[in-house]
């Protein structure tokens, strides 16, 4: 729940854990737990608030991109609710929800900004000048950053989400023993490709397999960390790159892949090298959440960009 002075109350039910069995996530079980959960989950929320339905002046929700089903099930309940009580509704771009969560930190930047949005399904650079107003300067012509850690981690083995659990295993592994390629990188533009990143991964594993029968645990964990250096520093040099040719001196970093800790690190000391700043969302807000969603459309009203919707209609965009 968001004011238009920020958040006042999160809840947040993960389901990170259902789908850990299948090694990823399954969008018929998703939705059904997306049914079982949201109304409990409003319920708390309101209670976190010490307020009720009647406190509320509209609801956000996820309009797109993302699952269908999940979509449908925020969507038809976000609308019958608003309905019910006779207040609009907003639908809310998921990428916008990430893209603005920085704000919600503190301190917040200012308007304009480089944004490096790093999540599952999307990896973008874009210059931000205000709400709505959002360039894109760069993007993924294969693999978003995630994708690249999810399916590495895979390939040694690790469980669903691979994202944070490669990152833990690289803590333990030498960064300088595998070297793997950064793809890219002379392009010159603000461009980005990953899936190379994957099949290098899976040679070196197959190589190390000829070399000796056993893979040890040091040795998957060496190639965790070549892994998350290579993603980390072709994330880096682009978004710093972006800084340069935009001349702006303030970047944000948004989506799941923004709670690595190797990214923070080598973001914050690179950006202060060059006078810049670099602001992330708190951790929590990192990864999918409501408060994002609410906070966006809390802005979209401040500044004007949009009106609460009174026609309780569905606009669900799963692409
Ligand atoms: O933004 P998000 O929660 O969902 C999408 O919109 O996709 O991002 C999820 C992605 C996953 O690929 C996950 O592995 C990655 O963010 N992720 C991380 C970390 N935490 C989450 N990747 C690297 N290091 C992390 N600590
Ligand atoms: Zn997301």
């Amino acid at each position: 729940m968001c004011t238009e002075k920020g958040l006042i109350a999160h809840g947040l039910h993960s389901q990170i854990a259902m789908h850990r069995a299948y090694g990823g996530v399954v969008p018929e079980l998703a939705s059904r737990d997306h049914i079982r959960r949201v109304l409990p989950l409003t319920k708390e929320v309101l209670a976190q608030a010490g307020m009720t339905l009647e406190d509320i002046d509209a609801i956000a929700y996820t309009a797109g991109p993302g699952l269908n089903g999940a979509l449908l099930v925020g969507a038809s309940f976000a609308c019958a609710l608003a309905w019910s009580r006779g207040i609009p509704t907003l639908p809310i771009h998921h990428l916008e929800g990430h893209l603005l969560s920085p704000l919600l930190a503190d301190p917040a930047p200012d308007f304009p900004f480089v944004a490096l949005l790093v999540s599952g399904g999307h990896t973008q650079i874009m210059q931000v000048d205000g709400v709505g107003q959002y360039q894109l300067l760069g993007e993924t012509l294969d693999d978003a950053a995630g994708e690249a850690f999810d399916k590495s981690a895979k390939l040694l083995g690790l469980p669903y989400p691979g994202g944070p659990a490669l990152s833990a295993l690289a803590e333990k592994g030498n960064v300088e023993r595998f070297q793997l390629p950064r793809p890219m990188l002379h392009s010159g533009d603000l461009d980005f490709s990953f899936s190379g990143l994957k099949t290098a991964v899976l040679t070196t594993l197959r190589k190390l397999e000829a070399e000796s029968s056993v893979i040890t645990e040091q040795d998957r964990a060496d190639l965790a960390a070549a892994t998350q250096a290579a993603i980390v520093d072709v994330l880096a040099i682009k978004s710093l790159r972006a800084l340069k040719q935009s001349g702006l001196k303030r970047l944000v970093v948004a989506g799941g892949v923004g709670a690595n800790r190797l990214l923070r690190r080598q973001l914050e000391i690179e950006s202060e090298k060059m006078g810049a700043q670099v602001y992330f969302p708190p951790v929590s807000l990192c990864t999918d959440n409501g408060a994002m969603i609410a906070f966006a459309a809390a802005m979209r009203v401040k500044s004007g960009v949009q009106q609460p919707d009174i026609s309780s209609s569905f606009k669900v965009k799963p692409r």
